[in-house]
């Protein structure tokens, strides 16, 4: 049996997240620019097979939980293929997706027989209006059905992500707080993080997530820690008494939690990513098919890995002891 994928500090890695696409039929503002990016040629996306192949390889060094994401992965045409050619590999016990919502409906029955177990959905307004101002297309409706369709479908659980965006959708923490505690949801507040920019736009719309355990001080139910609700990321979850739901909490800047990171993220183009926030990426495409290839260059992520991101120094204006990524979130996919 190989080594596990440990890294200098001793790090464990058994999450892989890949990125299928960089396409989206949102533009949220704190994703993608209004404008759009310049995709990638279709012809340098790795196939299904070629992701087939990289897990296969990357299971034999421990990775046993995967990350379907995009962009918006359900925009691949073929996505039901990756997700059974992912979720085949021996070896790997959990594979689940990060969406918008808005093909979901039509996917999710395909995509659970494909194996698909857990679905992470993204949710940062319950107002129609709001919704169109954040992610400038789209429709709400759409999301809300795509959830009910992933609970019919027997996915559990289900989680929502919402991005705090101070004075955009901070006055909906205690509506959202309240859907943990009536449906049975597990509703995730993220920090917004400055990905590919970290201009004076993020700066006046960062939130840090303090302000959603104020907010739940003054709802009408008691609330307390829980262990982890199934899932293979960062959030520290939480629980009102008598709560169908739960509510977690993703603070990368306000306090960090680089300690425990256990992933690694391919990009759509092929290029693994030891870490979100950096520069460094080692490209892995050219090598599938090469088993030896492959496992040399897990080892090689393990090597550079850093020890954690500098987010918070963008706020402060420290200077960054690295170069971060010039990828923006579509493009490496959270
Ligand atoms: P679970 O398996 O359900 O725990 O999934 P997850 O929370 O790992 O995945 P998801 O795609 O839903 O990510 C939720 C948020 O966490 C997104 O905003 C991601 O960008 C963020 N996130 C995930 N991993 C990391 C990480 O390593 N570092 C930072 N800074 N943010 C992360
Ligand atoms: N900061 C924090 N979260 C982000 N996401 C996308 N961009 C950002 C950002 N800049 C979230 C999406 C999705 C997940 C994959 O990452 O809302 O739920
Ligand atoms: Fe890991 Fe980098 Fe995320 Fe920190 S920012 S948890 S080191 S991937």
């Amino acid at each position: 049996m190989p080594l596990p994928l440990t890294d200098r500090f001793g790090r464990v890695h058994d999450y892989l997240r890949i990125s299928v696409t960089d396409q989206c039929n949102l533009r949220c503002l704190y994703c993608m620019p209004e404008e759009g990016l310049e995709f990638m040629e279709k012809s340098r996306l790795l196939t299904a097979d070629e992701m087939r192949s990289i897990v296969a390889a990357a299971a034999k060094l421990g990775i046993r939980k995967i990350r379907i994401t995009g962009g918006e992965p359900l925009v691949r045409k073929d996505i039901v293929e990756i997700v059974e050619a992912v979720a085949s590999a021996p070896g790997i016990e959990d594979v689940s997706l990060t969406t918008n919502g808005l093909l979901l409906a039509s996917k999710a029955e395909a995509l659970k027989k494909a194996g698909l177990r857990r679905v992470n959905i993204s949710l940062d307004t319950l107002d129609p209006a709001k919704f169109v101002m954040i992610a400038r297309r789209g429709d709400l409706a759409k999301v809300t059905e795509g959830i009910r369709a992933a609970a019919e479908a027997g996915f559990s659980p289900i989680k929502l992500n919402c991005v705090l965006l101070k004075g955009i959708n901070e006055s909906e923490i205690a509506d959202f707080l309240r859907m943990s505690h009536e449906k049975p949801l597990h509703v995730r507040f993220i920090e917004y993080m400055p990905i590919g920019h970290a201009d004076e736009g993020w700066r006046s719309l960062y939130l840090p997530l303090t302000k959603v355990l104020e907010v739940a001080g003054g709802m009408p139910w008691a609330f307390e820690r829980i262990p982890d609700v199934k899932g293979n990321g960062p959030s520290e979850d939480w629980r009102f008494e008598g709560a169908a739901g739960s509510f977690g909490l993703i603070h990368p800047i306000s306090d960090r939690f680089c300690e425990n990171c256990n992933r690694l993220r391919l990009t759509a183009d092929g290029y693994l990513k030891p870490c979100l926030y950096w520069v460094d990426e080692l490209y892995l495409k050219p090598y599938v098919g090469d088993e030896e290839a492959l496992t040399d260059i897990f080892y090689k992520a393990m090597a550079i890995k850093p020890l954690n991101h500098e987010m918070a120094s963008k706020l402060s204006g420290e200077v960054q002891t690295h170069v971060p990524t010039n990828r923006r979130m579509s493009q490496i996919g959270g």
